[in-house]
């Protein structure tokens, strides 16, 4: 499919989308985010990707929600329609790998975009931050409670209440980010990561997914049966038969999403 925003390229097993609205820093408007949305349902469905990754600009991985898109809505409108809702469903709904990978600005609904990835490489320049509280509102895609799972309730309410930003490194101590990469390097990095990906198993991968998003949505009892069942559920798989035969024979497995 065409995107007007969106750059979407496939190397091999791995999908990038890049974000492409230069003139706004990437800002998030209903096109993009509608776009997003079906450029990974696309990846989902195609049995050639096995993971993504999503990238912006070297100056800005998204600076937010589209202000200028959102400077006369009403309440009534952003209640009926139920802003950015269907999207970021849609986005999160993806069962594939997603890395984020993120340099100079993600801030606002760029850092939730960011965070509604399964992992984000930080290139050394990145800058975090939901200042939604300068505009005279608040995070709406997920930042309070993202950023409080991620970082804790000190650090997300400084950064929620303040709307300072917080650099790669402070991000990669505070749990925000998994690693920080200089600038140059994030692509192949992020890259590397999604090949990396790439070479399991569909199944066990989708699964894992599941199951680590899963600790955000449950009791520990709950979750540690929710992981039991799904790991004793993939001994039913082929390529469980062929991981574990790979292995005592010392060769690399084959693996064939069966
Ligand atoms: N929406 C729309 N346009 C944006 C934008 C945004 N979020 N962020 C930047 N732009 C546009 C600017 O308006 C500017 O366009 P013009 O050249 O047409 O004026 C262009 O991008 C370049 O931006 P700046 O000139 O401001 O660049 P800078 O280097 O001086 O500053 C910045 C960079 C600090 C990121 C600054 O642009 C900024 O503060 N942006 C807004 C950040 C923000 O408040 N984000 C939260 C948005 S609300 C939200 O996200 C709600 C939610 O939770 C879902």
């Amino acid at each position: 499919m065409a995107y007007t925003t969106l750059v979407v390229e496939v190397d091999g097993t791995v999908q990038t989308i890049r974000l492409n609205r230069p003139d706004a820093l990437n800002a998030l408007n209903s096109t993009l985010l509608s776009e997003l949305a079906d450029a990974l349902r696309e990846a989902d469905q195609n049995p050639k990707i096995r993971a993504i990754v999503l990238t912006g600009s070297e100056k800005a991985f998204a600076a937010g929600a589209d202000i200028k898109e959102m400077s006369d809505k009403s309440f009534a409108d952003v209640f009926s329609s139920d802003l950015f809702a269907r999207d970021a469903q849609g986005i999160c709904a993806t069962r594939k790998p997603i890395i984020a990978a993120v340099s100079g600005y993600a801030l606002g609904g760029g850092c939730e975009l960011a965070m509604m990835c399964d992992f984000i490489i930080a290139a050394d320049t990145a800058k975090f931050g939901q200042p939604e509280i300068n505009l005279g509102v608040m995070p709406g895609l997920g930042g309070s409670q993202r950023l409080t799972l991620a970082v804790g309730k000190a650090k997300a309410m400084d950064m929620v209440l303040t709307g300072r930003f917080m650099d790669a490194e402070e991000a990669e101590r505070a749990g925000l980010v998994s690693r920080v990469v200089p600038a140059k390097n994030l692509m192949q990095e992020a890259t590397a990561a999604a090949v990396k990906i790439g070479e399991k198993s569909l199944l066990s991968l989708m699964a894992a997914k599941e199951a680590v998003n899963r600790a955000f949505e449950t009791t520990l009892a709950e979750g540690l049966l929710f992981e039991r069942r799904s790991f004793q559920g993939l001994f039913a798989t082929e390529d469980k038969v062929e991981g574990m035969a790979a292995f005592l024979e010392k060769r690399q497995p084959q693996f064939r999403d069966k």
